[in-house]
């Protein structure tokens, strides 16, 4: 992983190795990308999107400058006190590699919200409010997208007092593996299924930045949790309840999912052929990658893929459109005040 060998560094250390490799890596500069290929070409094709084309992109872009604002915020407040934690192991290391982690998220930010200011015609744009919980994006606030944000932010934000495994547990597997994996790796490939029809070269050499850069990031989760997992299944009293919490987080995060993924397509009837089912076993997969092979917790991906479908039939689109009028009225209410 390295050539070189350190004194206080521990170059030897996986957390040594990503932060090395972001160093290399994740050092694409989003304004020189701008600079490369133009918004012209972005802009062009998306005139000629159709409204629902266009409503269909919008979401899923609001939806990943919501959460990428969020994971940055989180990831400088929370996640690097957590790399601190007694309990875990060299913690130099792991804060020396979130350093790298919270730039990246910034820039993640930085590229979306550029983007979608040059080239869409806007959105929703509250961001005169505190975007952080008090005015996400309405559409991503009146489907459940926002609550795992949230959940995110408290699970993280408690972690990061306690020093607690468990809640340290809960933390890592609210961030990396639901928002970091489950959600943008389905996301991501919400966007390489839309590229076919709607092929943004900006856009898409901006993601594919961002998808190298998340399985970084998620390679760090994985990581973790396998660390507190091996100590609990070592039988040490304090890491007792890791693996139940990863599992925990995992079912309350998964009814807001199935409302991401059916707001990114059935709700605007789908234009550009993503597929709700495609979405489905994209994720089914991930969760069997990441809970089985990965942390060999013997979930049942299907009883996932299950529980997603029961909430998709239960939604009902009268009750997101008449939140997103309410949140709506409550925005310019705050707006006015
Ligand atoms: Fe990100
Ligand atoms: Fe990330």
């Amino acid at each position: 992983m390295t050539r070189y060998r350190g004194n206080r560094l521990n170059t030897e250390s996986l957390w040594y190795g990503l932060y090395n490799k972001s160093i290399e890596l994740g050092m694409w500069n989003p304004e020189a990308l701008m600079d490369e290929i133009g918004f012209e070409e972005d802009k062009e094709i998306w005139q000629n999107l159709d409204d629902k084309e266009k409503e269909q992109v919008r979401r899923i872009l609001v939806a990943f400058l919501d959460g990428e604002f969020e994971v940055g915020d989180d990831a400088v407040h929370h996640l690097q006190t957590i790399m601190d934690a007694p309990c875990l192991e060299d913690n130099e290391m792991k804060q020396m590699y979130m350093t790298s982690f919270a730039l990246t998220e910034h820039k993640h930010t930085q590229f979306l919200d550029i983007y979608i200011e040059n080239v869409m015609d806007g959105f929703d744009d509250y961001t005169d409010l505190n975007p952080r919980g008090e005015a996400r994006v309405p559409i991503v606030e009146a489907t459940g997208v926002g609550e795992v944000y949230e959940h995110q932010g408290r699970l993280t934000a408690k972690a990061s007092e306690t020093h607690d495994p468990v809640d340290i547990a809960r933390a890592a597997a609210c961030y990396h593996l639901d928002v970091e994996g489950i959600l943008a790796r389905t996301g991501f490939f919400a966007i390489n299924k839309m590229s076919a029809n709607a092929p943004l070269p900006l856009l898409n050499r901006g993601f594919k930045f961002i998808s190298t850069d998340e399985g970084r990031h998620l390679t760090h989760g994985v990581r973790l949790l396998q660390e507190l997992l091996e100590k609990e299944r070592n039988g040490e009293p304090e890491y007792q309840g890791v693996g139940d919490a990863i599992v925990e987080v995992l079912n309350e995060d998964t009814p807001p999912m199935a409302e991401f993924a059916y707001m990114i397509t059935d709700s605007v009837d789908d234009p550009l052929d993503v597929g709700f089912s495609n979405l489905l076993m994209r994720g089914g997969e991930f969760v069997d990658g990441m809970y089985n092979e990965s942390l060999d917790l013997d979930y049942d991906s299907m009883e996932y893929v299950e529980r997603i479908r029961h909430r998709y039939q239960d939604i009902d689109d009268s009750e997101i459109q008449a939140d997103l009028e309410k949140l709506r009225e409550e925005y310019q209410v705050k707006r006015g005040a």
